[in-house]
């Protein structure tokens, strides 16, 4: 029985090292991690400018799923997710911000009071929370193929009112989510414009 047991382990090993030469495989590119992720990276770009054509649910699902697992300071997971897409909702977020026409809008917030807090300074973790939120829901966006817009030049009061849901919440984002409408919903020149990595890295 023991040596039964012993050589199932060994075939074990041997199924795990062929599946991390699979995954040898797919680093071409860059010497670590997949290109897979440096193209979502690379394509993303901010689009002011969508068509109608809607967001299919199961795409939004996975989008969602993806803020979900987000992490966040002590794993306190205060951030909320409104999802802005019935012509309703839409309407009435319109009344303080057009989203730049797209079909999907997703608003991110905190209630501060269950975010953490650090100790030393008092500094509240929740704006910080909600932008790794924010960005897993962008590049997952990016790798669904739908091309998206954080927003951050708004009223958040404004935004409380018209939509009353978000009220007791810090607003910290919204995601334009659609498709880019073919004449104005291409990269902005500011999109190709990236600091030199010297000029943002310091090595002690
Ligand atoms: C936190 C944050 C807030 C932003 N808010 C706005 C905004 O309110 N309006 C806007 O036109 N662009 C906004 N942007 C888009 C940036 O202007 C854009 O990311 C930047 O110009 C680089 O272009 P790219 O996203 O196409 O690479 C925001 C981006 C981030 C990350």
């Amino acid at each position: 029985m023991k040596k039964i047991l012993s050589r199932l382990s060994d075939v074990t090993k041997i199924t795990h090292r062929a599946s991390f030469s699979d995954m040898d495989q797919k680093i071409m590119k860059h010497q670590y991690g997949s290109d897979a992720f440096m193209n979502i990276l690379q394509s993303r770009y901010s689009c002011h400018s969508f068509n109608h054509y809607p967001v299919s649910a199961s795409k939004l699902e996975m989008i969602l799923e993806a803020g979900r697992l987000a992490p966040s300071a002590k794993n306190l997971q205060p951030t909320r997710i409104w999802v802005v897409k019935s012509e309703e909702a839409l309407a009435r977020l319109h009344q303080v911000h057009d989203c730049y026409g797209a079909p999907v809008v997703l608003i991110v917030g905190c209630r501060n009071e269950e975010a953490w807090v650090r100790e030393c300074d008092g500094v509240n973790a929740a704006k910080t929370d909600a932008a790794i939120v924010l960005t897993h829901l962008m590049l997952t966006a990016t790798d669904a193929g739908l091309a998206n817009m954080w927003i951050w030049d708004f009223d958040p009061g404004k935004i409380r009112e018209v939509l009353p849901e978000t009220r007791n919440h810090g607003i910290y984002g919204l995601l334009a989510i659609g498709h880019p409408s073919s004449s104005e919903g291409k990269p902005t020149e500011l999109h190709a414009q990236r600091k030199p990595l010297k000029d943002i890295v310091t090595e002690l």
